[in-house]
């Protein structure tokens, strides 16, 4: 069993696809045990990318974080790592295979509609992050 952060970003808010995409977590008999919509704080968004520092997109990653709210949920299933990052595509929604929700429903990186762990190691990470509270 493993546990695993998913972010909807600000645009999968405000484009209504929250529901969307959690059903489609839901569908895949993955469990949500953590959920909430909120203003991200800038310091946890740049602790989260903390990794890309140094990259010429970080200041517009962060900018776009918190610009509208996000929603953080935990995400826990057998393999739950692997399998979320498979149903969410490629970085790039361009590379995007059709049938993840970024091959049908993102077409630009800046607004690739969620974040997800990219493994076991970065999902603890980011869960004490988001969720220092815990989870159900
Ligand atoms: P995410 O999985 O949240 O991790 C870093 C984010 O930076 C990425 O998704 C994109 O939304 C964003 N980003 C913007 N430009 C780029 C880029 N050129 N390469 C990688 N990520 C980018």
């Amino acid at each position: 069993m493993e546990t695993t952060l998913v972010l909807i970003k600000p645009g999968g808010v405000q484009r209504n696809l929250i529901g969307e995409i959690t059903r489609r977590i839901e569908a895949r008999s993955l469990k949500v045990v953590g959920l909430k919509l909120i203003n991200a704080p800038r310091a946890t968004v740049e602790e989260h990318y903390a990794e890309h520092r140094e990259r010429p997109f970080f200041n517009g990653v962060v900018e776009y974080l918190t610009s509208g709210p996000i929603v953080a949920m935990t995400v826990q299933g057998d393999n739950a790592v692997k399998a979320i990052r498979a149903m969410m595509g490629a970085t790039n929604p361009l590379d995007a295979t059709p049938g993840t929700v970024r091959g049908d429903l993102a077409l630009s990186i800046e607004d690739n509609l969620t974040h997800s762990s990219s493994d076991p190691d970065a999902a603890a990470r980011e869960l004490q992050l988001w969720f220092p509270e815990g989870t159900i």
